[in-house]
């Protein structure tokens, strides 16, 4: 109830604002992030976890992907981290998997999220074919 109450408090409170002020509320509230391992020699291990779930380790052999759904809306500001690294490796990538501006700005068109784990690096995209290169493993 809480949460309501400030919801409306919040929509009073811009529409007070001038007139001029546009803001937008995206209309993409449910996402499906995909993690996907496209590295050629090894296999890889995912370990997720959010404020308030832990989604456990898994192994990915090449090609395959750990996927989960989630949901995101003004009142809900989720992110979810992701340890990664090289089956064998002791080295641990850590990445921003989904976060509110990832959400808002990239993925709200196709409520996709695709992280592809490369040997250089790690490719980002809102869908599976258009790919920018976003982190280093190192
Ligand atoms: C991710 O790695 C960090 C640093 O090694 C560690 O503190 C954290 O517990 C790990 N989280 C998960 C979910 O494995
Ligand atoms: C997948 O890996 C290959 C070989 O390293 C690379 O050329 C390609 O850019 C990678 N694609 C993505 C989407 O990460
Ligand atoms: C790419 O995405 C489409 C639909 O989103 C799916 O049908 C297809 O299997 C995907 N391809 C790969 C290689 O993941």
């Amino acid at each position: 109830m809480n949460r309501f109450f400030f919801f409306i408090f919040l929509i009073g409170f811009l529409f007070s604002q001038t007139p001029t002020l546009s803001f937008h509320i995206p209309f993409c509230w449910s996402f499906q992030v995909h993690i996907i391992n496209n590295l050629t020699h090894n296999n890889l291990v995912i370990h997720c976890h959010s404020e308030s779930d832990d989604l456990r380790a898994h192994e990915l052999r090449w090609g395959d992907e750990f996927t989960f759904k989630l949901g995101q809306s003004p009142l809900k500001n989720t992110c979810v981290w992701c340890n990664v690294t090289k089956f064998g490796s002791n080295h641990i990538a850590s990445i921003n998997v989904f976060t509110k501006g990832l959400a808002d700005h990239q993925c709200c068109k196709t409520k996709q999220c695709y992280w592809s784990a490369s040997d250089d690096g790690f490719y980002f995209g809102n869908n599976n074919k258009t790919w920018t290169k976003r982190l280093d493993w190192y």
